[in-house]
Order: C-alpha cells, then structure tokens, then sequence
C-alpha cells in the first residue's frame, strides 16, 4: 500500500463538481495528476489549470495510471462508468453522488477495489469556473461510506479541505438528502417568496433581491454563530399575534397564493418559539391567528 500523501487521484467527469474537486484537491497538496471526460476538450481544460495532471482519453486510461479514481459524471453515468473499467485489486473507486451510496459501485467491489461514496453537502449553482467550485468545497461536511483503506482515506481528504466527513446510515440517506433540499432548493423557494412580496409593491425582482439579501445573509451568520433558537426573531417568537393577522391580512389582497406557506411557516416557528418560552397562552393564541389545530 503507497503512502497516504504518495496516493495518485484521477477523475472520470470533468464538470463542476469534478473538476472544482480535482484543483482543490491539487492545491492542498494531494497528487491530482490524471483527469477524463466524455469530451476531450473539458479533460483538458480542467487538467491545464492542475499541477502535474493530465488529460487523458478514457476512463480507462485514468484507472491504469491512478490509485483513487473519482467517477464524477452525472449519477446516470457513475454504475456505467465503473462497470466498463477493469480495475485493478488494491486500488480505489468514489463518486460524489447525494442520492446513492457505494452500491453504485459494485462493479468495482467484484474486482477487489475499495469503494465509496463521498458527498459534498453543497451546490454548485451559479458557478463562474473551477476556481469558484473549488472555493465552495471549503470547509464543508462531506457524507462519506466507504470500503478498505478508502474508509480512512476519504475523511483525510475532507479533512485537508477544512471541512469533515461524517457518516450517513443508509436508512437516513433520504432524511441527509431533504436537509440538503430544505438548506438550499427550498431556502431559494423561501427567498423566492420574499422578493416576490417586492414586485407586488411595484418594485423590480433586483430591488427585491438586493433589500433581502444583506437581511437573509445576516440571518445565516447569527445562525452559524450561535443557532437558529438564538438566531430567530420576528412576531412569532415575540408572541405577537396581532403582526401576524396583519401580514395574513395584506397577503390575502395582495398575495394570497403566498398564505399556506405563511401559515405553514409560522406554524413551524412555533416550535422555536416555545424554545425562546414562549408562554403557552401567547403560543395558543398564535395558533388561532393562522387557524391551526392542536
Ligand atoms: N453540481 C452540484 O451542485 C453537485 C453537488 C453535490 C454533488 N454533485 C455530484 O457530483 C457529480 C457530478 O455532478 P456535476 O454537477 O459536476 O455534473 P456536470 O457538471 O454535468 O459534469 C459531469 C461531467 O461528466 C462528463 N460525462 C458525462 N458522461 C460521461 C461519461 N459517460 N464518461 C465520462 N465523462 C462523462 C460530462 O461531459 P463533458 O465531458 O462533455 O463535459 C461533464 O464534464 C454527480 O454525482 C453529482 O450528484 C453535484
């Protein structure tokens, strides 16, 4: 077995996730020095901008010239990817896919690889370039399973990011997955609503967009800081019932598409609420406002 730090990567997928991973990874220090793709033209662009990497034709000439072997294609392509490379027995195969775990890989497992999986909780959304991508993988929490010395290995390569690897029973990968959709898809449908609040005054998606977000952002922080019980303010968690009925009121003429998610929202920060203690009487009174039962 080579030396942790002597390991060769390569990478099967030169797209965002792929090769933003790749040049983080190379700039920690980690010997990237192989990198393939569907189109010529994206291997080489991604391994021009990497150290010592190479772009190279195949998946195949990748896994030949590699001792870890990343398969970040779409999840469509990974089981496909790894079925049609012959592996050699010692060596490693990940890919980077949320919704499945190793059993992508099983292929690879007949040929007496270690396996795994090795998801970043990020997105890459509006991403300018592999620089960007890169950027975005720091510090974040990878969910990692993994098989033989990849078991120990994927965490260390978190680890040198700044970030940690955590591992996700199989049984809970759907509950990571929809924490991952509530922090960000629908973190975005949330912020969504708000800005559209801005076009019903009359005013534009920017002038929303740029009012909401030092407020969404400052938000964020207070939640980094000190979680979202200490973070959250607003007439919930103030018991304030009568602000509520108003802003039930103004949605309703002017909104009213927007007021299962009022309700369903405030109904949820109750929860919060009563962590910030609430008394019970103001919590029921909410309750009332917004027509909830129990
Ligand atoms: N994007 C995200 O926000 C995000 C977040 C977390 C995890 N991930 C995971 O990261 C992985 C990659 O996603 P991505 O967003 O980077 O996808 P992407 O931007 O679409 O990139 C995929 C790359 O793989 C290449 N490719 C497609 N089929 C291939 C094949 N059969 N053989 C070799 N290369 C192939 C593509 O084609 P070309 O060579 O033609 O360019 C492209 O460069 C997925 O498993 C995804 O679930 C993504």
């Amino acid at each position: 077995m080579v030396r942790a730090e002597d390991v060769t990567i390569g990478f099967v997928g030169a797209g965002v996730l792929g090769s933003g991973l790749a040049l983080a990874l190379s700039a920690v220090g980690w010997r990237v020095t192989a990198i393939a793709s569907r189109t010529d033209a994206s291997a080489e662009r991604a391994a021009r901008l990497i150290d010592g990497c190479t772009a190279l034709a195949s998946a195949q000439q990748v896994a030949d010239s590699c001792d870890l072997v990343f398969i970040t294609t779409p999840d469509a392509a990974i089981a496909e990817v790894s079925g049609a490379v012959t592996w050699r027995a010692g060596q490693g195969v990940a890919h980077c896919c949320g919704a499945a775990s190793i059993e992508l890989l099983d292929a690879a497992v007949n040929a007496g690889v270690a396996v795994g999986a090795m998801h970043p909780f990020q997105t890459f959304a509006a991403i300018a370039g592999p620089d960007q991508s890169a950027e975005r993988l720091r510090g974040v929490t990878f969910a990692i399973s993994a098989t033989g010395w990849l078991a120990d290995f994927l965490p260390s390569l978190a680890e040198s990011l700044g970030g940690r690897g955590i591992e996700i029973p199989d049984g809970m990968r759907p509950l990571y997955h929809a924490s991952a959709v509530l922090s960000c898809g629908y973190l975005t449908t949330l912020l969504d609503a708000a800005v559209g609040l801005w076009t019903s005054m009359g005013f534009t998606e920017e002038d929303g967009v740029r009012a909401a977000m030092p407020l969404a952002r400052a938000t964020i922080e207070a939640i980094e800081r000190q979680g979202p019980t200490n973070a959250v303010t607003g007439p919930v968690v103030r018991g304030d019932a009568a602000t509520v009925a108003a802003h039930l009121d103004g949605l309703s003429q002017h909104a009213a598409h927007l007021l299962p998610l009022y309700r369903q929202l405030t109904e949820s920060s109750l929860l919060l609420a009563r962590g910030k203690g609430i008394e019970e009487a103001q919590l029921e009174q909410l309750r009332r406002t917004i027509g909830a039962s129990g």
